[in-house]
């Protein structure tokens, strides 16, 4: 243990990592114990709609805003030395939204992709898309392609941007692999966890210990549900658009207050899962 200790000193993220911080978020990070932080954060940005609503402006002006935020959480995230972000950018469920809003957050996400891709690049972060993407417009689809190849070899943070995603689609999707992996078997092994995990669209990655969803309500509207069986839930009044690094920070000293059992007594992991987090790993 003392080997482990010995190691996270050496390599994990400074308060500095940062830059310069405003005098509430210099406070949150005094609280914040920067070797326990999640590996995995999730995020449902909820709220962009309500935003611009409370501002007489169109709705599509909050999702606008709403990738600042995105901006801030990948920036942050990146250089805190988190392994993995994922935003629930757009769910399966979204195509039931008029077709002006879906066709401006698909032309946001893609002037998003080419906007940021230096951010992306410099801070060595591997992007990865989560859903049935082949369903999407050819475009998006290029697009995505496109940024998966151009950070396929960087080191940093992996990040997933969750699109035409649902939860169930992906059990499903996955157990259909499944399927045609065993077709012709004449007495398939029993399905495990662990091999149903590895046909997830997150398979490599761990479970999020985080998820943050905004605007308050109290749902997880059919995200990442496989995944989040032990995942720790910080919910937010804060509207997405107004989720700045503060906002993010506490999220994260928050996390840090819970005590998280697995089902068991006392803190402790499950046998599959590694031990919380070592920064520098
Ligand atoms: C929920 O707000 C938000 C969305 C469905 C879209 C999220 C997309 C972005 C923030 C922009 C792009 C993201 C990336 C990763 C570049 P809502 O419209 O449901 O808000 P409401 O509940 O207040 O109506």
């Amino acid at each position: 243990m003392s080997q482990t200790i010995a190691h996270k000193t050496l390599h994990g993220p400074t308060p500095e990592c940062l830059g310069p911080v405003t005098s509430e978020e210099a406070r949150l990070l005094e609280k914040l114990d920067l070797i326990r932080l999640p590996r995995h954060v999730a995020v449902i940005m909820d709220g962009n709609g309500r935003w611009a609503q409370k501002r007489h402006l169109p709705r599509i002006a909050g999702h606008r805003q709403g990738t600042q935020s995105a901006r801030t959480t990948i920036e942050t995230c990146a250089r805190l030395k988190i392994e993995a972000l994922t935003l629930y950018a757009f769910s399966v469920e979204n195509w039931r939204r008029p077709k002006t809003e879906i066709d401006f957050l698909m032309q946001l996400l893609r002037e998003y992709l080419k906007k940021e891709m230096p951010l992306l690049q410099k801070n060595e972060i591997r992007m990865r898309f989560l859903g049935r993407i082949h369903e999407l417009p050819a475009a998006v689809q290029k697009d995505v392609r496109d940024a998966m190849e151009k950070t396929a070899g960087n080191k940093g943070m992996v990040l997933c941007v969750a699109l035409n995603y649902g939860g169930r689609a992906e059990i499903v999707d996955a157990m259909n692999t499944v399927l045609r992996e065993q077709s012709g078997i004449a007495a398939p092994a029993p399905i495990t966890e662990e091999h149903l995990s590895r046909h997830l669209y997150t398979e490599g990655l761990p479970d999020p210990d985080l998820l943050i969803r905004t605007s308050g309500e109290m749902r997880v509207s059919n995200f990442l549900l496989w995944q989040i069986a032990y995942a720790e839930i910080f919910v937010t009044e804060t509207l997405w658009p107004d989720f700045n690094r503060a906002r993010l920070l506490e999220a994260l000293v928050e996390f840090q207050k819970r005590e998280r059992r697995y089902g068991g007594i006392r803190e402790g992991l499950p046998a599959t899962e590694k031990p919380a987090r070592v920064a520098g790993e």
